[in-house]
């Protein structure tokens, strides 16, 4: 038997922008997991993957290449030049679905890591990361690769997409409560509207994504000073710039707001919005007051993550 595991992720700042070619932050959140276990089957049974949560058995070999659980196992054995593979995987995850945690890449991560060492296949975290990037290219369009490369890598990542990782010192731990607004997040679509925004106006999107690019140089200092206070003020300021954009909602408004009233530092939406989650980076004396309002404020669940 073989078991691997991969972790949810939040954005830190960035997002969309980064779709762009700017710059954006994102850490693991390790609280959240995505684990994928491969038995050994029947010699000739072939390779079976079922996801317990999702109520879902797919048996490779009558999959269709974009299988959204399949597709990582065509991948990995396409990779490993192998036809098939006699093996069970399961898979189930802690990590909110449609929440903008990464939950798709962090099933596919888990998914290549079993796989691999079922079959005794070496694979480096760049290659795991560019096969899960593979998928989330069906999943999500046009996605930037920031998702599959934190998952995989599990630190924090200053990403620059198709520019090699680079992570970066955290001086002070970051204190962060993030906030599901039981509205499911539709990255392909949301994605798809910024595209359609920044077609219609890319003077006025180019904008928006320089000044967002801006905000996460400063945030990366601020990080490596160890000054909270201006990273909160940095968040706050890139929701700005997200609800300009339209990619945020009331639901996610009122998050933000409620966090920021209970003296959070910064408080923003995370990953491609118009649901999902809001982060609120907090003190960790106000950790516990500020995930009640959160909860006041209609949060269906509140992970607190320590990076
Ligand atoms: C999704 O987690 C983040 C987006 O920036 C899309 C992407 O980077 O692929 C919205």
């Amino acid at each position: 038997m073989s078991q691997a595991s991969a972790p949810g992720k939040v954005i830190l700042l960035g997002e969309h922008a980064v779709v762009y070619g700017r710059p954006a932050i994102a850490v693991p959140v390790a609280q959240v997991r995505a684990t994928a276990t491969v038995e050994p089957v029947p010699p000739g049974s072939g390779l079976t993957l079922v996801a317990s949560d999702l109520d879902r058995t797919v048996h490779l070999a009558e999959a269709t290449p974009d299988d959204p659980l399949a597709a990582i196992a065509f991948q990995f054995l396409a990779h490993v030049d192998l036809d098939d593979l006699d093996a069970c995987v399961t898979v189930t995850s802690t990590i909110p679905i449609a929440g903008g945690m990464g939950s798709g890449a962090a099933v596919s991560a888990s998914i290549v890591r079993a796989l691999a060492s079922f079959a005794g296949a070496e694979l480096s975290l760049s290659e795991i990361s560019r096969l899960v990037f593979e998928v989330e290219k069906l999943h999500h369009g046009t996605p930037s690769g920031i998702d599959n490369t934190v998952v995989v890598y599990e630190r924090p990542v200053y990403f620059v997409r198709d520019k090699p990782i680079e992570t970066f010192a955290v001086r002070e731990p970051l204190h962060l409560l993030v906030a599901d607004s039981g509205i499911p997040s539709p990255t392909r679509k949301v994605v798809g509207m910024v595209r359609k925004g920044w077609q219609a106006e890319p003077v006025r999107y180019d904008f928006l994504f320089d000044q967002i690019g801006d905000l996460v140089e400063e945030a990366r200092n601020a990080i490596e000073d160890g000054d909270l206070y201006t990273l909160g003020a940095l968040m706050d300021q890139n929701q700005d710039l997200l609800q300009e954009m339209g990619v945020s909602a009331p639901q996610l408004d009122d998050l933000v707001e409620a966090a920021r009233a209970a003296g959070a530092l910064g408080a923003k939406l995370s990953g491609a919005g118009r649901g999902g989650n809001v982060i609120a980076l907090v003190e960790e004396e106000l950790a516990d007051e500020v995930e009640r309002e959160l909860q006041e404020a209609g949060a269906t669940r509140v992970i607190y993550a320590v990076v």
